[in-house]
């Protein structure tokens, strides 16, 4: 079967700017080079079928109990973080980035460490139904280019960033003048230009105020600006990091201000975490047209605080979700949709007041069709409108093992929030991006076996 060319006929759950869930039943939907082609109901497949050249045997009918949604888009996620995942979160962060982050994420200028283990973590984030990734790598060129041709040859869509770090950082751990930084920075991008993956861009990654000086920022402003290519940083995630900031550039008036005059805030720029806004920096984001990751997970395990992104949302701010891996301990987009939620009840329980929450909903929305507007992909993937490329999940509720349990009563609604809410990446049977299957789940189980078996042998 020509992957890039056949038709689905089922059930799709996807997001519009209308309803953040719109169930579509008995509906074939066609991808030709990538990309979709028709949503019609499926008494007219015979027409459309012909229409677009798909022969009948390219036509996969779904089971019951199976749907197909739009791919997870993870705003917010370092993938050189990933060993860490699950372990030392016993301290805030700026102690965190000391005593775990750095030293984990020095390793990765050794390329043979860094290939081995970079592999893991994309393999796992697509098992995960992660079909773009917004990655930070680390300051070291090379293993950030080995990280995006990984990424390439497993077929996810990608932001990259080599990260840029000149002080407050340790002596092993940090790039020694403005100029070597920019130079990298420039010759990781102008390689990425090169290469010209299909979906894959380079992002410009400073990685927080502490972590870099003025003139640095100004300038790695100033080549997001030659490039035409996106921003990514951190913002207002503790209250400790704020104020260090706040004693570094005495002359802004917020932390979203020393941004600002570098230049970094941009209509392309993804900020994490944005906890400690003030009004006056939500509203100069707003007006910059920068996007939010939030990141529930991490502002959780670490300890940094409660997102009220309702808040954000109702005053007009892009909003996507990341799982911030490793300071989030989860690198599925579901554990973030469900500790969102779980993050804002907790905004409804305090203010006691009517305070609606997030629903599991929105935030289905925000990990797929918000996301997508938050990283300047929106018209190339996020839903299933038709002439955007095909980046989805079959999603299986009776899938082997599954952990979801459906009852007859249930409705394909209630089947997508057990699923948002109960299931994992067992349900998940293919992954698909740019209409390219990259994952099925007979690779699936192959590697949870080998996994096992693995584990069996120790
Ligand atoms: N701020 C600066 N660097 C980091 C990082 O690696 N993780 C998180 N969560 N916050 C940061
Ligand atoms: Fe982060």
């Amino acid at each position: 079967m020509e992957e890039e060319c056949f038709a689905i006929c089922g059930s799709f759950i996807h997001s519009t700017d209308q309803a953040a869930v719109e169930t579509l039943k008995n509906k074939c939907l066609g991808v030709k080079h990538g990309k979709i082609v028709f949503l019609d109901d499926t008494e007219l497949v015979q027409d459309r079928l012909s229409e677009f050249g798909i022969p009948e045997e390219n036509v996969l009918k779904l089971k019951e109990k199976q749907f197909v949604i739009p791919g997870f888009i993870d705003t917010h996620i370092h993938a050189p973080q990933y060993p860490n995942a699950g372990k030392g979160l016993d301290m805030g962060l700026l102690e965190w980035l000391e005593k775990y982050t750095f030293p984990t994420e020095m390793k990765f200028k050794d390329l043979k460490y860094a290939s081995s283990t970079y592999r893991r973590v994309v393999s796992r984030v697509l098992k995960n139904g992660t079909t773009t990734a917004c990655y930070f790598a680390t300051i070291d060129t090379d293993a950030t280019l080995l990280l995006c041709g990984i990424i390439n040859d497993l077929g996810q869509r990608a932001l990259v960033g080599k990260v840029n770090m000149n002080q407050n950082s340790p002596e092993y751990y940090m790039e020694h003048s403005v100029e070597e930084s920019i130079l990298e920075t420039r010759r990781y991008i102008e390689t990425i230009n090169k290469r010209d993956y299909k979906y894959i861009t380079a992002v410009v990654t400073p990685r927080f105020a502490i972590s870099c000086c003025e003139e640095l920022m100004k300038r790695l402003g100033q080549l997001a600006a030659e490039f035409n290519i996106p921003v990514q940083t951190h913002i207002c995630e503790s209250r400790a990091e704020v104020e260090f900031v706040s004693s570094l550039y005495p002359d802004c008036t917020s932390y979203a201000d020393v941004y600002d005059k570098a230049g970094l805030l941009t209509d392309k720029t993804v900020l994490a975490h944005c906890i400690y806004l003030t009004e006056d920096e939500i509203e100069l984001i707003k007006e910059r047209g920068s996007a939010v990751s939030h990141c529930p997970n991490s502002n959780l395990s670490i300890r940094s605080g409660l997102l009220d992104v309702q808040k954000l949302l109702q005053q007009g701010v892009q909003v996507g979700l990341g799982t911030d891996v490793s300071g989030g301990y989860h690198p599925s987009i579901l554990d973030a949709i469900r500790v969102a939620v779980h993050v804002s009840n907790s905004h409804a329980i305090i203010a006691a007041n009517g305070y609606k929450s997030l629903s599991v909903r929105d935030a289905f929305r925000l990990a797929t069709l918000e996301g997508a507007k938050a990283l300047s992909l929106d018209t190339v993937v996020g839903n299933f409108e038709v002439g955007k490329e095909f980046d989805a999940l079959l999603i299986d509720l009776d899938s082997p093992d599954s952990h979801v349990d459906v009852f007859d009563e249930d409705t394909l609604e209630d089947c997508l929030d057990k699923f948002l809410y109960t299931g994992d990446d067992r349900n998940i049977r293919a992954v698909y991006v740019g209409g390219r299957k990259v994952l099925d789940a007979e690779n699936t189980y192959t590697q949870r076996n080998s996994l096992n078996n693995g584990l069996n042998g120790h």
